[in-house]
């Protein structure tokens, strides 16, 4: 069953925080932008976090629970996911979609600076495209929150977009021109809230890179770990790219539904001009985010 805590109100913070506005488009925007392949990319994210059965993990800045969804499937019947956002209608959007799949998944309205989870409740916290959101002293009280919600031992990953511009990063990060957060700030992050950082790189979308860092078993020092972590890029994610069939299937339906209207005029209207322009952007600005990853 879905649990929902807390839903109905607002949380008092400085970060970007999505309300009804833009949390009610978020899910069909982020398939458009990943042209079709957000569950890969959300399936990609929880094994990068390397989720194993029966752990606890914590999507922090859960949005509309994608990646939670993901993470619950990965760790299975015997793991528990718990989701927080800011904003109560993500929230809801959350549970409502958390229990159309029958997914056992808890989600709470609270924020990432302030966490209400006791020391050591966690196996792995998740943070994807949530840091940019946050202004920079929230950034570091967040990693610091995730650091004490984690167990020793425990992992974090983390997931932004470095360098967020209208020319380069693919579909995904140019919406997201409100803010980015550098791979060495990201790096520099983890490492102040005492986590030592095992890995970096590219997660094969739309430019987003990921830091893995994971927190001092006993014995080990908590101080600062400078040592470099393991690089890697990702390829390209695979699967489906129903997204562009979708786009030339609808350009030809408004072509002929304005054929229709518009009868007695040439084949070449108007509308199949426009139609056939939509259908050349999508397979161009795909095919060019291709080539630049
Ligand atoms: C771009 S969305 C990312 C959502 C999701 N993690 C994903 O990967 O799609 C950023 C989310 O961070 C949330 N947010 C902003 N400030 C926050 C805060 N201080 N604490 C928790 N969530 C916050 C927003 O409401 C929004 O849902």
């Amino acid at each position: 069953m879905t649990k929902t805590a807390d839903d109905a109100a607002p949380i008092a913070t400085k970060g970007l925080v999505m309300r009804a506005a833009q949390a009610s488009w978020y899910d069909a925007l982020a398939a458009v932008l990943t042209l079709g392949r957000e569950r890969a990319l959300r399936d990609r994210l929880a094994q990068l976090a390397r989720l194993a059965p029966g752990e606890a993990v914590l999507d922090v800045g859960c949005g509309t629970g994608s990646l939670a969804l993901a993470a619950k499937r990965q760790v299975g019947a015997t793991g528990t996911i718990v989701g927080v956002d800011a904003s109560p209608e993500m929230i809801a959007l959350a549970a409502r979609k958390a229990a159309r799949a029958g997914a056992d998944v808890t989600f709470r309205n609270a924020c990432a600076e302030r966490l209400p989870f006791p020391d050591g409740t966690f196996d792995a916290v998740l943070s994807t495209l949530m840091l940019h959101h946050l202004p920079a002293t929230l950034r570091r009280e967040c990693a610091r929150e995730a650091f004490r919600v984690l167990k020793p031992g425990g992992r974090m990953l983390a997931v932004d977009f470095s360098r967020p511009s209208l020319k380069r990063g693919g579909l995904l990060a140019r919406l997201h021109r409100h803010g980015g957060v550098p791979l060495d700030a990201m790096v520099a992050l983890l490492r102040d809230a005492g986590l030592r950082v095992e890995e970096t790189g590219s997660v094969g979308e739309s430019g987003a890179q990921l830091g893995l860092a994971v927190t001092p078993k006993p014995g080990e020092y908590a101080t600062r770990h400078d040592a470099v972590p393991a690089t890697r890029a990702l390829p390209p994610l695979g699967g489906a790219r129903w997204i562009l069939a979708a786009v030339v299937v609808a350009a030809l339906a408004a072509h002929v539904w304005m054929a229709g209207r518009l009868a007695g005029m040439v084949s070449l209207s108007v509308a199949g001009i426009a139609a056939g322009a939509i259908a050349l952007v999508g397979v161009a600005v795909h095919v060019l985010g291709m080539r630049r990853r």
